[in-house]
Order: C-alpha cells, then structure tokens, then sequence
C-alpha cells in the first residue's frame, strides 16, 4: 500500500499579550482555584492591536518553511472560525508575507474548533493522491466570549503550523477514522458579532455525545482496542474538558478512570493550553505539542486524537509517533514564545477586548506593539494591510 503520511514538522506561535486569570478572579470576588483547579486554567494570550490570525499564523508557518524549504508545497490549508474576510482567505495574506511560491492552492477550512483536524484529513488525501506532494497547514484562532459571561475565562489565542506529507518523522496517521455530525445550537457566532455565543453546559454535553459517538464510528471502521491506544489528545477548551471527556470514554471502553486518574493521563498534553487559553482549531494541535514537547519519550507508541468542532462535527482517529521525532521538536523555541508574552492586568485586558458587535470601519492605522515579523498595520478603503 501507499507509504504512511502524517506529520513531518509542528510549529506554534501565539499572541503579545498573556493574561493571568488571577487577575479576572480578583476582579469578580472569587476563589481563583475555580479557573485554576475548576477547568484547568491559568492564563489567555490576547493578540495585541496590530496582530490577528494572520499574523500568528505567518509567524508559525515561517519556522516551518525555515527549516523545511517550500519544494512539495503545492497546497496551503488555512483553518479558522475567527476569519478576518468573508470572502478571501486568511491563508492567501500568509501566502503573500511567506512569498510562497505561485504555483500553490490556498483555502479556508471552517467548522468551529474541528477546521484544523478537517484540514489535516485533506491533506492526508492529497499525499496520499500524490506522495511527492506535500500540505503546509495552519489552525489559527482568536477566541473571544463577552465580558462577565461563563466564557470568558476561557478565552484565548493561538496558531500552529505543521507540514503534512509521506513518510513523516513525527507522526504517522493511520487510515481509520470514526466521524459524527449532528446539527446541534451549542456554540456558534453570528457575522454581526466579535464574541461567540455560547449554552455553555448544554456544549459540554454536546461534546460528550459527540465523543461516543465518533468513538464508535472509529471502532466500526476497523480502528485498533482502546487498550492499544497509549496517549489521549483532546480538543481542550479548556484543560478541565479533556479529564471529562477521557472519564467518558473510558466508560464508553468498559475500563473506567476517576476523575484524578484521568486527569494524570492526560496531564503531559496540558502545558501550553493552561497558558495561552482556548484557541480552538489550534488547540488541539497544541495538546499534541505539549505531549511531543514534554520529558515523555514514547517513539511507536499509539496516541488517540479526538476533535469536536461545536454545532457540531466530531473526528477520531490515531497516529504513532515516529522513532527518533525528537530530534524534529522545538522545545526551546516553544517555551520561550510562551515567555516572551507582556503579562497585563485587569485594565489593560478590558481595553484589548473588542466589545460584542463587529462595528463597521473602512480606514484606521493600529499602533506597533507585536515582536512577530508580521504586523497588522491597519485597514485602507476596507483592505487589510500587513
Ligand atoms: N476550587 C476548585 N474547583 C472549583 C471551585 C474552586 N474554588 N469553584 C468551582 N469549581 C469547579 C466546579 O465544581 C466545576 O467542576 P466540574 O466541572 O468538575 O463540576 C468547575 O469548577 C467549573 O465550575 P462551573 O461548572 O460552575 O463553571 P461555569 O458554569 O461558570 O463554566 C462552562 C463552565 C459553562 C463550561 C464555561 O467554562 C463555558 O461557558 N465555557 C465556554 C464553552 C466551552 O468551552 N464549552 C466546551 C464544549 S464546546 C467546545 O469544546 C468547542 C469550543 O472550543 C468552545
């Protein structure tokens, strides 16, 4: 058969600013141990004035193209649900600040948190047409929920960039998948709106019955025992969903974990998402980063991926990590993006947010504030400039 694609290099960037929920807690008279403890987080990045998915996006993407060249790239996927254009896509701007080569398609992958899992499964279908082929991918977002609602503490933003092609030295993914789509209202946001719109109990069960429900789709199309899975990456919205979510498959699976002993499994895909809050399509991505990035060594071991996209699409699926992967992170690099955020207070977190309603402005310049090679400069006559 084909040779195994799946995930040659994996890369993050995220926004300027980094928020500490302590901070929010304080201002709301509450134990703080509710963000901390409760779901499982400590900070949000917030992008500053002059940046958005573009410019997280072309930052992630531009160490992937510095290490690996653009020969293959014939294919760039661009996954968002904070999109910046209706019409064009965000990955055409990364197109041109990269200076990609002409001769490659760019699109916009949408559907909530589960875009940037959609992306990969069609890239995995172009090198799987074609193995000299390969699929540069990027999942950007910038979550945003209204001031004073349960939301907000879960707030956030980031991008990833990874490159898909044959014969891959971090992840192999292999063929079976185990799908569901059901048209549930659980989180959604309306063109007119900055912040989603959020039933934020009944999401919860949303992706709980999603779970399942992918779950046996997978186990249906020849998907391998819950027991030769060693590793569990979850969309994480926040860290707190993930631990709900594998207590439920492991009762789904007939072994069930309590809370504590779920929440020790997964704890190595935690890192970076305890800090930079939700970023959904990227989030994912960066539970699977802070596993690769963590003291763990599992070369050939099986980790299981589950993606819920809210309204909702869900996927599962497994890949194997690759002998000698390690030598293909960035471990430094990953931790010093994280450092390098301006922590800011409460003041300053009120002024970055952007209020509810997309309010209608054809020509303003934004302030320099970013350290990323790609700035936001601003719109003229209605067009972005970088
Ligand atoms: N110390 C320790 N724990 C504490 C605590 C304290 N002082 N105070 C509260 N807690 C615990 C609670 O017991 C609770 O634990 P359990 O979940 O285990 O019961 C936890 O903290 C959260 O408390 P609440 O349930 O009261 O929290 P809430 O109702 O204010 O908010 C939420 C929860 C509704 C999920 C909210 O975070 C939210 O609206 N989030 C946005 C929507 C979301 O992320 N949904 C996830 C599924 S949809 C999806 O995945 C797509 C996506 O990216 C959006």
């Amino acid at each position: 058969g084909p040779a195994a694609s799946g995930i040659q290099d994996i890369a993050f960037a995220t926004g300027h600013y980094s928020f500490d929920l302590a901070h929010l807690a304080e201002k709301q008279g509450i134990d703080v141990n509710k963000y901390y403890i409760g779901i499982g987080q400590e900070k949000m990045s917030l992008p500053a004035e002059d940046e958005d998915i573009v410019t997280m996006g072309a930052a992630a993407a531009q160490r992937i193209i510095d290490r690996n060249g653009t020969d293959g790239i014939r294919t760039l996927l661009f996954a968002t649900e904070s999109g910046i254009d209706q019409s064009k896509s965000a990955g055409v701007y990364v197109h041109g600040l990269l200076d990609l080569p002409r001769e490659v398609r760019t699109i916009e992958t949408k559907m909530a948190c589960y875009g940037g899992i959609g992306a990969l499964q069609m890239a995995l279908g172009i090198v799987a047409r074609n193995p000299e082929e390969k699929v540069l991918v990027i999942a950007a977002d910038v979550a945003r929920y209204d001031l004073e609602t349960s939301g907000e503490p879960t707030q956030g933003a980031a991008a990833v960039a990874f490159l898909v092609q044959a014969d891959p030295d971090i992840l192999a993914i292999e063929p079976a998948q185990g799908v569901y789509t059901l048209d549930v209202q659980d989180f959604w946001r309306p063109n007119y709106r900055n912040t989603a719109l959020v039933d934020g109990k009944f999401s919860v069960g949303a992706y709980l019955d999603a779970l399942v429900g992918a779950w046996h789709d997978y186990r249906a199309h020849g998907g391998v025992d819950f027991d030769d899975i060693d590793w569990f990456c979850y969309h994480q919205p926040f860290t707190k969903m993930a631990v709900k979510a594998h207590v439920r498959l492991t009762e789904e699976a007939g072994t069930p974990l309590e809370k504590a002993d779920a929440a020790a499994a997964l704890a190595p895909t935690f890192g970076y998402n305890q800090q930079l809050g939700n970023s959904y399509t990227a989030s994912i991505f960066l539970g699977f980063l802070a596993l690769l990035d963590s003291d763990q060594e599992i070369p050939g071991e099986r980790v299981g991926f589950f993606s819920y996209g809210s309204g909702a699409v869900s996927e599962f699926f497994v890949g194997v990590i690759q002998p000698g992967y390690r030598d293909h992170l960035r471990v430094q690099e990953h931790l010093g993006i994280l450092d390098a955020r301006e922590p800011i207070g409460y003041d300053q977190y009120r002024a970055l947010h952007p209020g509810t309603f997309v309010e209608a402005q054809e020509n303003f310049t934004t302030e320099r504030r970013t350290r990323s090679p790609f700035r936001f400069e601003g719109v003229e006559e209605g067009s972005r400039l970088y």
